[in-house]
């Protein structure tokens, strides 16, 4: 087999390590490829599931002795903790790695360390590799880390003139199938799927992720959140259906911002602290807008159907702005045809000051 380079290398681990999104939460998704002395490619692993191996375990396991001496090239620092699994510091060590190359530092205080640990074996780590793109590929889970709440994504449906509903609130099938079958899979990638109230009582939705044909239940389902300052929430609602764990979040429970509504700073950092690292916004309007008003959305998804209602609620109610000046700009990143609609995926660009 031929030798392969280091930025080949990390290529292929980043590739990796995207196989592991939305099954690896609350740990990150990781990949890793071994190069023995030649830089032939012994090994290859990526972090499947929460509780099962890590990366550099698979690959290490798979190159064997064919490791000594080689090069471990990993999309994130390897871990320094005794978890559910033993050290991948240690594992590199045992293995008789010579050199390790990082994509990106691990955030995380409790595994991070992993880097010195290894320097300290005489190992030889260098960091920075394709980190942009690695860094990409782990955006929620690092910036979740990093700052202690979890990636939140607004996501919403519209039509092309921007209404969520209609004049008498029906709002069911603004989109197409196609389109509510991507929503099932985007939910599918994430540990959280959050709705105020209002919403609830509209439409009464599931949130579950599901195959739309026959309705089978993915394995893994997002916790339903629902966003209740007093509580509202019907004992008969779908939310609380059994099909998956339901959080009616309370002012009781997460505190009063200072509208008297539930805290959203507060109920994020409750997210974080039970293992969300990211969370889907699926609305309301209303909702949607006191995120934005906040600033705590990181990315939104806007599928906008090409139908006209010209009357009814907007995807979008007050979200703090009243003058151009305070406009929320957005940098589109992806625009994708998804049957006969729209998904136009942005982020909003940081205000200054
Ligand atoms: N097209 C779409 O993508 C889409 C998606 C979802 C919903 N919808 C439509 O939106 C309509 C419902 O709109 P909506 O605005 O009433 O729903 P919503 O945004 O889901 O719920 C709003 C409610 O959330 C509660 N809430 C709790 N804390 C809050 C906080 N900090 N900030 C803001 N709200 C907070 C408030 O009720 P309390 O004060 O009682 O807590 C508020 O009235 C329905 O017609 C539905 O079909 C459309």
């Amino acid at each position: 087999m031929a030798s392969v380079s280091i930025d080949e290398a990390m290529r292929r681990a980043i590739a990796l390590a995207a196989r592991g999104l939305g099954t690896t939460s609350p740990n990150p998704v990781v990949g890793c490829v071994l190069l023995d002395t030649d830089g032939e490619v012994v090994g290859e692993g990526f972090h499947a599931y929460a509780g099962g191996p890590h990366a550099e375990i698979v690959a290490l396991a798979q190159a064997g002795e064919r490791a000594r001496g080689g090069t471990a090239v990993v999309t994130l620092e390897p871990c320094d903790h005794h978890g559910r699994t033993g050290p991948c510091s240690l594992a590199l060590i045992q293995a008789g790695v010579a050199r390790v190359v990082v994509a990106v530092p691990d955030p995380n205080p409790v595994a991070s360390g992993g880097a010195a640990t290894l320097r300290a074996a005489g190992i030889q780590v260098e960091f920075g590799v394709r980190a942009e793109e690695a860094e990409a590929g782990n955006v929620a889970w690092l910036t979740s880390m990093r700052r202690g709440w979890p990636y939140v994504i607004w996501k919403y449906a519209a039509t092309l003139d921007g209404r969520s509903a209609a004049a008498d609130g029906t709002s069911m099938w603004i989109t197409s199938e196609a389109a509510r079958i991507d929503v099932h899979a985007l939910r599918g990638t994430v540990d959280a799927v959050i709705v105020g109230v209002g919403t609830v009582l509209a439409d009464d939705p599931r949130l579950t992720a599901r195959n739309l044909r026959d309705g089978t239940l993915a394995i893994r389902q997002p916790l339903r959140v629902v966003v209740d300052s007093s509580g509202r929430t019907p004992d008969q609602a779908r939310v609380r259906d059994g099909a998956a764990r339901t959080w009616v979040a309370t002012t009781a429970e997460v505190g009063a911002g200072p509208d008297g509504r539930v805290d959203l700073p507060a109920l994020l950092a409750e997210l974080h602290h039970r293992g969300v690292r990211a969370a889907l916004l699926e609305g309301g309007p209303r909702l949607a807008g006191a995120f934005l008003a906040a600033g705590l959305i990181d990315k939104i998804v806007g599928y906008v159907a090409p139908k006209l209602l010209g009357n009814g609620p907007t995807a979008l109610l007050d979200a703090g702005v009243t003058t151009i000046a305070d406009v929320i700009d957005l940098e589109i990143t992806d625009v994708t045809q998804v049957g006969p609609d729209l998904r136009i995926t942005a982020l909003p660009r940081k205000r200054e000051g």
